[in-house]
């Protein structure tokens, strides 16, 4: 089964609350053959990350950027950019006013070439209807990239 992987963090809940409502929305979305996997990115679980056919990343702001824990994987994963370059991937930040995490992310996803769909879900409260009907239109992006 191929596998679509929501990687986070979250220390107070409200980043694992969104995932949680991601994962809602993209699983009857998903074409047949495909699952998703919820990877909480303190499991530091390199490997199991890496085999998936898509990432769905989310974070904290953390002083505008994303948590340390979501960048360790990064981080590991340089030297095996050219493996996962191309790989369709979004992400989502929840914050407590600012946001500027999102440029974080989108660096990190474009410094490893993975075809990144825009925007960057960025909230400062549970997810409302307005965020959903975003988060559905991004999983429909996303699920359209997938081989
Ligand atoms: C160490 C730390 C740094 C933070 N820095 C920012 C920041 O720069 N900008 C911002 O908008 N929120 C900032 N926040 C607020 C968090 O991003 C926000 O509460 C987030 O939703 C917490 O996610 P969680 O409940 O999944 O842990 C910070 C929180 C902490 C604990």
């Amino acid at each position: 089964m191929a596998k679509v992987t929501i990687l986070y963090y979250s220390k107070t809940n409200k980043t694992k609350a969104l995932a949680e409502v991601i994962k809602g929305i993209l699983d009857p979305m998903l074409p047949g053959g495909f699952e998703i996997e919820v990877i909480p990115a303190t499991t530091l679980e390199f490997e199991r990350f890496k085999d998936s056919a898509a990432f769905i990343f989310g974070t904290p702001d953390y002083f505008s950027d994303v948590a340390g824990y979501l960048k360790i994987f990064f981080d590991d994963l340089w030297e095996q950019r050219a493996d996962l370059q191309g790989r369709p991937a979004m992400g989502f930040v929840t914050h407590g006013g600012g946001g500027k995490a999102t440029g974080a992310l989108e660096h990190l996803c474009s410094s490893f070439k993975l075809n990144y769909v825009k925007p960057t879900i960025s909230t400062d409260k549970p997810a409302d209807e307005k965020l959903k009907a975003q988060i559905k239109a991004n999983c429909a992006k996303l699920v359209k990239l997938l081989k």
